[in-house]
């Protein structure tokens, strides 16, 4: 599949089982727009049609990226700011979309990262930097804060003062440091960086889909809720995985040293 939105190209490989969201305004370094937030949510939604189509689950993963090699997105568009009601800014939707897609998102951060294309990459489950990028929020030299919940979730990684000094300085972070402080799960030189992102995701796609799928779950209910809810939640899809066709897979490669199973997600 290869579908070009206003600002957002969709692509799913089928064989591999990986979505690809592309932002794709370079003119404008990725700048985030009310249109590219409703094509994020967009192609998401089609990508999430593939899994009803099919038998078993056929989106594994989801990479977002920008494309050039300058950013992956600037922040919310400048040039759209005046006279726009705040509800223009809202991204919860499209940050939503992403936290609930049914599969693990992976931000794939090369360039600038700032304002909402940080928090963007916030709502992805696991974040993967160039060592050239530039991650930051320079809302405050706008008069604002990161709207759509960027202070919040850098306080949940790296901890409130670094959260606090990001959003209060404006100033932006490295790539190498956003992995220290825990904001990127990874980060690559610039050389190896499409590789390295590449065998990431290879690596998730095949796993089996319906335990990613929960264990996703299962991390967002930690954001969002107590210890006991979360434990229980565990306890509770713990038990139906148990009766899944791919648990018993994976016992049976387990069994039979077989370093290939086929997870199908039934
Ligand atoms: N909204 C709209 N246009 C943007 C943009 C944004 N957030 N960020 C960059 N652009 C545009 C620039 O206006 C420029 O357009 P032009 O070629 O028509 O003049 C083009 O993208 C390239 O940006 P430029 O500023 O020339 O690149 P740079 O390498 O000198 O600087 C940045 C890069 C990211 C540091 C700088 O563009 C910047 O500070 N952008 C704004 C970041 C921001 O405040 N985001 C909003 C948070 S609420």
């Amino acid at each position: 599949m290869h579908e070009e939105l206003d600002t957002v190209v969709v692509e799913f490989d089928e064989a591999e089982g990986v979505g690809r969201l592309t932002l794709n305004r370079p003119d404008s370094l990725n700048a985030m727009n009310m249109r590219m937030r409703e094509d994020i949510e967009t192609g998401l939604g089609m990508l999430a049609e593939r899994d009803e189509e099919g038998d078993g689950v056929a989106v594994r993963v989801v990479v977002i990226e920008g494309t050039g090699e300058k950013a992956f997105c600037a922040g919310a568009d400048i040039t759209g700011f005046s006279g726009v009601s705040p509800a223009a800014f809202d991204a919860h939707g499209m940050r939503d979309s992403v936290i609930e897609f049914p599969a693990p998102v992976v931000a794939k951060i090369d360039g600038y990262c700032l304002g909402g294309g940080l928090e963007l990459a916030l709502a992805c489950d696991i974040r993967i930097a160039s060592e050239s990028s530039r991650l930051g929020f320079p809302e405050v030299d706008l008069g604002l804060l990161p709207g759509a919940g960027g202070v919040q979730y850098v306080s949940r990684l790296a901890g409130p003062a670094v959260a606090k000094e990001l959003a209060m300085t404006g100033e932006h972070m490295g790539g190498e440091r956003a992995a220290e402080e825990s904001i990127v799960n990874h980060v690559h030189g610039d050389e190896e960086f499409d590789e390295e992102v590449e065998a990431f995701v290879g690596t998730l796609a095949a796993k089996p889909p319906l335990a990613i799928r929960a264990i996703k779950d299962s991390g967002n209910v930690s954001v969002e809720s107590g210890l006991r809810e979360g434990r229980k939640y565990d306890r509770r899809v713990f038990s139906t995985l148990l009766e899944t066709d791919d648990h018993e897979e994976g016992a049976r490669a387990f069994a039979e040293d077989d370093y290939d199973p086929e997870f199908r997600g039934k």
